[in-house]
């Protein structure tokens, strides 16, 4: 999908943000990244199914109950598909793609519990093939404005304040995914971006099910995708992923890849779009990579600078401490001598004060 000379200044970017992120460098600075949101089933599982290839679970009601961190790295020359699933400490080996779902159903239900509620805990999922493209994504739970049967009372706070914490880090690009068929003023995940990034700039919308607009409201979508009416400096861009019966007659990702291309041209509104590169899965993809790239590229003065800062600190850390031991065998049994000694004096020392204070 992408060219060659810029998937390879790609990949080395990708590559040290995810050494960092093993390291738990993530644990004192936040590192950059892309989230999506959006309302339960707005479409957002379409989205990272159709950027990734893999089939996640997806359906009605809430299905991502765990932050879920997609990894897609491409690997040229790899003969076979490589699925790799993280969570608690535990990686598994995933052999066959079409199982990709149940591994993750299986790990949420042991961090969420089985049932409706949901977990902080992030799940890591990495897919190696030659046909990704390279991109880390964060899913999250969709917003639900009522709780159903078996979840608690405040689940829809709940998972607002799992996905606040996403999204309010600043080195966070949040993709929003709004469909076609909905009001985007009403829309719950746009009004979160838009309060943790009041100016748009690490905000992208993604609007979904064009197939499923209201037929005479054509021009209102067009109207947003110009940003004329909730303004994004990043913009919009429009999908159109596989519905309920395209998935229920098995038309396999590619083909779907196809018709979303014929959709848009033969589009009497929308075929616009094509040359604005405001449309397709694939601007999509190409899109993202240069904003996740651009993100990296943005952070690394930052990081080199906290860097700088963390070393400082252990080092005016460590001079408040005596030297260590000689590297010369000879000197370092004198040191250890010496320092045994010391210890010793200090212990009858304070067993002396001890008998000093009890004749007292
Ligand atoms: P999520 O809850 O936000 O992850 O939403 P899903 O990805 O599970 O999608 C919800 C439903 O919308 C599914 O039945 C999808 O097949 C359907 N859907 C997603 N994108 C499109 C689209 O572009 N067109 C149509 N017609 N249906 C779509
Ligand atoms: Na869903
Ligand atoms: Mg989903």
């Amino acid at each position: 999908v992408l060219h060659s000379h810029f998937r390879e200044q790609v990949h080395p970017y990708l590559e040290l943000i995810d050494s960092l992120r093993l390291m738990g460098i993530d644990k004192d600075l936040s590192l950059p990244a892309i989230a999506v949101i959006g309302d339960q089933s707005s479409g957002k599982s379409s989205v990272l199914e159709a950027l990734s290839g893999v089939a996640l679970p997806r359906g009605s009601g809430i299905v991502t109950r765990c932050p879920l961190m997609l990894r897609l790295r491409k690997v040229m020359g790899l003969s076979e598909w490589k699925g790799t699933i993280s969570y608690k400490n535990e990686t598994k080996d995933i052999k066959d793609p079409a199982k990709v779902g149940d591994y993750v159903v299986k790990a949420q239900n042991e961090l969420a519990g089985n049932g409706v509620g949901i977990c902080d805990e992030l799940i890591s999922l990495e897919i190696m093939s030659p046909e990704v493209c390279d991109l880390t994504l964060i899913d999250l739970p969709g917003i639900a404005r009522v709780p159903v049967k078996g979840q608690p009372h405040d689940i829809g706070d709940q998972i607002k304040r799992l996905i606040h914490r996403f999204i309010a880090n600043e080195e966070t690009i949040n993709l929003v995914v709004v469909p076609c068929n909905v009001d985007i003023a009403t829309t719950e995940a746009l009004r979160m971006a838009q309060e943790v990034d009041p100016d748009g700039k690490r905000t992208l919308a993604i609007l979904t099910k064009p197939d499923l607009v209201d037929c005479g409201t054509e021009k209102n979508i067009l109207d947003i995708v110009d940003n004329r009416v909730i303004p994004l400096s990043k913009g919009y861009i429009v999908v159109k992923c596989r519905g309920q019966q395209q998935i229920q007659d098995g038309i396999p990702l590619a083909e779907a890849t196809r018709m979303e291309r014929d959709f848009f041209s033969q589009h009497k509104y929308f075929r616009r779009l094509l040359d604005e590169g405001k449309a397709t899965t694939q601007c999509l993809t190409i899109k993202l990579t240069q904003d996740l790239v651009g993100c990296i590229k943005n952070f690394l003065p930052t990081l080199s600078e906290q860097i700088k800062k963390e070393l400082c600190n252990l080092r005016e850390l460590l001079s408040q401490y005596p030297v260590g031991p000689p590297i010369d065998a000879q000197k370092r049994r004198l040191f250890l001598t010496r320092l045994l000694i010391e210890f010793n004096n200090k212990i009858n020392r304070l067993i002396e004060g001890k008998v000093v204070t009890k004749e007292n």
